[in-house]
């Protein structure tokens, strides 16, 4: 499936999809990057792996519908049937999102539905958890609140500070998010009815 990736920073977790995807026999295809920021590092991580990368910045438009638009415009140019957002930091317009709802998948950095939105490592440490994780999800209006595709558990650890826990995470994020976009392509994660269904597993 020809998969497109939005992201608006470090772009870890699509170089961890871009590699997956560089196996003949991985389900989905990347077939391009926008960023919402011009200095995104993950810009050159992709165009260095021949992944065609653009930019599509806010400040170019007049409203969050037409910065939502031109995206649209762009996926659809680069024939995406997927699109997987990547630490992509602005919430999407309901127009936008219901347009690739079941067919739009994100990360957070979190055990959904706890710790929606940002400082999710912080606020997991402050709440005492003694484990923390992540989750893909197909992405709906609200944000962080679409089903659930899969999540990654990991230990808090005694002394964990926000860097230690955060970059176990990341690894965990790592694992699951290639795992996660193979479901979709493949068809055996499907959105239906507001709610996952999952099949095909032996
Ligand atoms: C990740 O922790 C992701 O879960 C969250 O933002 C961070 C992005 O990191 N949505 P990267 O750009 O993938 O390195």
């Amino acid at each position: 499936k020809r998969t497109a990736i939005l992201i608006s920073g470090r772009g870890s977790n699509m170089t961890a999809l871009i590699a997956a995807a560089a196996d003949p026999a991985y389900p989905a295809e990347i077939v391009g990057v926008i960023s919402d920021k011009a200095d995104a590092a993950g810009l050159g991580i992709a165009a260095a792996r021949g992944v065609p990368v653009q930019v599509v910045a806010r400040g170019d438009f007049a409203s969050k519908e037409a910065h939502d638009a031109a995206i649209d415009k762009a996926l659809t140019k680069l024939g995406a049937e997927i699109v997987a957002l990547a630490g992509y930091m602005r919430l999407l317009t309901t127009p936008f999102v219901e347009k690739w709802q079941g067919r739009m998948i994100n990360i957070h950095p979190a055990l959904l539905p706890l710790f929606k939105g940002l400082d999710s490592h912080k606020r997991a440490l402050e709440a005492g958890m003694r484990v923390h994780g992540c989750t893909v999800h197909f992405v709906t209006p609200e944000m962080d609140d679409g089903p659930i595709i899969a999540q990654a558990a990991v230990p808090v650890m005694l002394g964990d500070d926000e860097a230690a826990l955060s970059a176990r995470v990341l690894k965990a994020e790592h694992r699951l998010y290639p795992m996660a976009l193979r479901l979709v392509a493949e068809g055996k994660a499907r959105m239906e009815n507001g709610r996952v269904t999952l099949s095909g597993f032996v």
